[in-house]
């Protein structure tokens, strides 16, 4: 039977790195080595203490469906959270909790944009989000920010960006893929501009625990009080507690716009898994800080040995990472370049050549809509890391 897909398909996309990783698929199943910098998760297991809470909920019989919302000690739990580590008030009815931080995430966009909405996202961006806005059947505003601007937020790129239908602002901070953390001038532009014409505010600080000292997390209306009416968080336990197939996440902001969030949550999915959530009440209730005292220390390692090399290759602009566990530099200056008969067009043909030529995995920037740059993950081995940064300098100082 011919398949003909709905209209709704027409509206997303295949990510274009899809090529890229069938051909790391293809190499490893031939027996090929390949130094994988891709990875978007902690190369290390769940807390036992947190596997334990999902154990003793499936020993105890907890395995039924919940509160759609989310058991009221979990959003309990998340409402202190939200206020000790941002200072960010919320009653537990302003909390959904969902099956990771995306699917939150999609169940506000769904509340609060549709048909004729334009919704802005600053470039480079999480692969997701302009898909997630098209889903809804609004239109994304890319908004370019320079690596030669630490990829900060400019005032007047944003306004040009405006028009009457824009709805919504997307924040991502700490960001993937950059890897960077808005200054506060930045989230004050973001704060003056959603006031000014009426927006809504959407911020994704699913890194916010991966910060390297002496930088630090801000959400924006722990900044910008006045905005915080119109602000929502998606953040979950995925990269903070290493529980990415665990899919816990939770969205806060007001009462009402997480009651409707929820009611798209019932139709879909309807609760978080329940073992998910006990093990996330331990996470967030039993953590004595001993994860991330270890963590920190151990990812830093693993950054400053990829700064130390990628930062070395000429021409290369690399801002180092300040939270997340990416690098993301500009390769704008290898555009252009060949490998015998191999032309460099783009950050995918410079992907191809890296896997090809040098067996090393790096995501595109075409990915994040930002050509001319690398995704770097260093949330892998220390001596994969090494070996994979040494490979991309080789690579990149052998093209002519
Ligand atoms: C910025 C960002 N937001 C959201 C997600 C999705 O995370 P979750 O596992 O919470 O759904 C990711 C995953 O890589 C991400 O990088």
């Amino acid at each position: 039977m011919a398949i003909e897909f709905s209209p709704n398909m027409k509206r997303i996309e295949e990510s274009g790195t899809l090529a890229v990783f069938a051909r790391v698929k293809e190499m490893q199943r031939t027996g090929q080595e390949v130094l994988s910098l891709v990875v978007g998760e902690l190369d290390c297991e769940t807390p036992d203490f947190i596997k334990q809470a999902g154990i003793r909920a499936i020993r105890e019989g907890f395995t039924r469906y919940t509160v759609n919302s989310g058991i009221p000690e979990l959003r309990e739990a998340i409402a202190r959270k939200l206020r000790d580590d941002n200072d960010l008030e919320y009653t537990p009815d302003e909390i959904l909790v969902s099956a990771g931080s995306k699917q939150a995430f999609y169940n506000i966009m769904y509340a609060l944009c549709g048909e004729g909405d334009e919704v802005i996202i600053f470039t480079p961006n999480y692969t997701s989000h302009p898909d997630q806005v098209r889903l809804v059947g609004a239109t994304p505003v890319l908004v370019p920010s320079r690596v030669e601007n630490n990829y900060q937020i400019e005032a007047e790129a944003l306004r040009r960006a405006i028009t009457e239908h824009t709805r919504m602002i997307i924040l991502n901070s700490p960001n993937n893929p950059s890897s960077q953390l808005y200054t506060k001038e930045s989230f004050e532009i973001v704060a003056k501009t959603a006031m000014e014409h009426d927006l809504w505010i959407l911020s994704d600080e699913l890194y916010e625990k991966i910060v390297f000292p002496p930088h630090v997390h801000y959400s924006i209306a722990q900044l910008f009080p006045e905005v915080k009416e119109r602000s929502l968080v998606a953040n979950g336990l995925s990269k903070t507690y290493a529980m990415t197939g665990w899919r816990l996440g939770y969205g806060a902001g007001p009462r009402e716009v997480i009651k409707a969030a929820a009611l798209v949550q019932s139709h879909t999915t309807n609760n978080a898994s329940s073992i998910s959530q006990k093990a996330a009440l331990a996470a967030l209730t039993e953590d004595d800080g001993s994860f991330f005292r270890d963590l920190i220390p151990d990812l830093e390692k693993k950054r400053d040995t990829a700064y130390r090399i990628i930062s070395s290759i000429d021409g290369l602009n690399c801002p180092n990472a300040q939270g997340a566990f990416y690098l993301f530099p500009s390769i704008k200056k290898y555009i252009g370049r060949r490998s015998g008969d191999r032309v460099i067009g783009g950050s995918l043909d410079l992907a191809m050549y890296l896997l090809e030529e040098k067996q090393v995995a790096i995501v595109p920037g075409i990915a994040f809509n930002t050509e001319g740059a690398i995704r770097i993950s260093f949330a892998t081995d220390l001596e994969t890391v090494e070996r994979g940064c040494l490979k991309i300098k080789e690579g990149l100082e052998q093209l002519a």
